[in-house]
């Protein structure tokens, strides 16, 4: 197993180049399953997660090819073509499932183009219990009957789904996907309120829209879907990457340094970039990117709280609180999507972070320098914040457990490398 140590200190400057987003390209890559013709994905990234939906999707009978060269710092102009001819199998396995959550965005549009689907319960994960019941739910408004047997959902609705009126309990990504992949085939309208917002869910509806689907009110809370009896082929480019983006723009504020993100998207993370400005760091847009910059002022200490789409979002939560363990004061960060997503606070504790938890609370008093340390990622974002962490750090930090950050980070360190970072992947003995 391979682990990325980083020696502290070098301040960044560059171009870095974004990206496709993973969490949009999940859910697209779902919605192939929905017509016999060919979906074909541009900028696709390069990802342990896209790899394990292509193995799911394949046993499923879908025919996924791709192409496109490994550029300098990412897989540029990266194509996935995806066609489900015939599904072969309406069972998504145990053993698949279990290694990804969003393998459960396979129930709705199966169900909804065969009539019945058999999806493993992804179970937990490291940051909270993460429950399906508000996919289930919806399905069940949507006329599918639900059974949750041995650890498998079974959604049937052998006449086909129906529209309906579905108020969302709760703001949920994966189940706002699920149901738009279920409700674009099903007969007749769904309204669909409290909706989810993230831009991972406009650019499923444009990729819907694009293979036929009827979908209004797209980037609001309130999403009608007229459904129609087929989707067809299409072709569709992948969002930039925000977290990505998000995760890069603090890695450049944290070492002081002056950085751009080509291909980012600045509105896909205002939130995050208010939060930042008031750090002391500029951020704009530029070239068609992200400008990032902190190069001669002082980082202050800021609050945060997390909250869906257009909130600032969880996935950057650990990376944001990882910047303030050297900012000057204290800074509150509050958690409000998952309970248990602090689990990079016992590791940047050992780096000579002063952080407390109480709850979903996280109080942050900035320190002069942290040091560095052999420390162990927990999920995808909490190894990012370790990463942060490791490029002030005095010395070497080793952070272990690196497939979690594969599983959502191209490249990491040969794009940080590139910006000047000291930082490569090792072998772990
Ligand atoms: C998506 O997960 C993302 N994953 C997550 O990114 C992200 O953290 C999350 O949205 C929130 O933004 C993908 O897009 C593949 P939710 P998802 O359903 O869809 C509760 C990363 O690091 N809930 O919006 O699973 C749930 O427990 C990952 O890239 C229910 O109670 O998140 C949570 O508290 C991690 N019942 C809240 O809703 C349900 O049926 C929001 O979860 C569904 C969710």
């Amino acid at each position: 197993m391979d682990k990325i140590r980083i020696r502290g200190g070098q301040t960044l400057n560059g171009v870095i180049r974004i990206g496709g987003a993973k969490n949009a390209a999940l859910p697209l890559m779902a919605a192939s399953l929905l017509t016999d013709e060919a979906l074909v994905l541009s900028n696709v990234p390069h990802l342990a997660d896209i790899t394990t939906m292509a193995n799911l999707l394949g046993q499923h009978g879908v025919l996924v090819s791709l192409e496109g060269q490994a550029g300098n710092g990412g897989h540029v102009g990266r194509v996935m073509s995806l066609t489900a001819g015939e599904i072969t199998s309406t069972t998504a396995p145990y053993d698949l499932v279990r290694r990804m959550r969003a393998s459960v965005l396979v129930l709705g549009p199966i169900v909804a183009r065969e009539g019945v689907a058999t999806v493993s319960l992804p179970g937990g994960c490291a940051i909270g219990t993460r429950p399906v019941d508000i996919h289930l739910s919806g399905l069940e408004a949507l006329g599918a009957e639900i059974e949750v047997e041995a650890g498998y959902i079974r959604a049937s609705a052998p006449k086909g789904l129906r529209g309906a009126r579905y108020v969302f309990p709760k703001v949920s990504v994966g189940a706002t996907e699920n149901l738009l992949l279920a409700a674009s085939l099903a007969k007749g309208e769904t309204i669909f309120e409290n909706a989810a917002r993230e831009p991972e869910i406009t650019d499923l509806c444009e990729c819907l829209i694009a293979m036929g689907a009827k979908i209004d009110g797209v980037g609001t809370a309130t999403l009608t879907v007229q459904g129609v009896d087929r989707l067809h082929g299409a072709e569709h480019s992948i969002m930039p990457d925000r977290i990505e983006a998000g995760t890069y723009a603090m890695a450049a504020a944290i070492t002081g340094g002056t950085v751009e993100l080509e291909g980012a998207r600045l509105d896909h993370i205002e939130a995050a970039a208010a939060q930042l400005r008031k750090t002391g760091t500029t951020i704009e847009t530029r070239n068609g990117g992200i400008f990032v910059s902190r190069a001669n002022t002082e980082l202050l200490a800021v609050d945060v709280e997390t909250d869906p789409y257009p909130g600032f979002p969880t996935d950057l939560q650990a990376q944001f609180l990882a910047l303030m363990t050297t900012a000057k004061g204290a800074s509150v960060i509050t958690e409000t999507i998952f309970e248990n997503r602090f689990m990079h606070v016992p590791e940047l504790q050992r780096m000579g972070a002063d952080v407390t938890t109480q709850g979903n609370t996280a109080v942050v008093r900035g320190v002069d320098q942290l040091n560095g340390a052999p420390v162990m990622a927990s999920d995808l974002r909490a190894s990012a914040s370790l990463v942060l962490a490791g490029l002030v750090a005095d010395g070497v930090t080793e952070v272990r457990r690196i497939y979690h950050l594969d599983r959502g980070y191209e490249r990491l360190e040969e794009k940080l490398r590139l910006v000047g970072a000291d930082v490569e992947r090792v072998e772990d003995s």
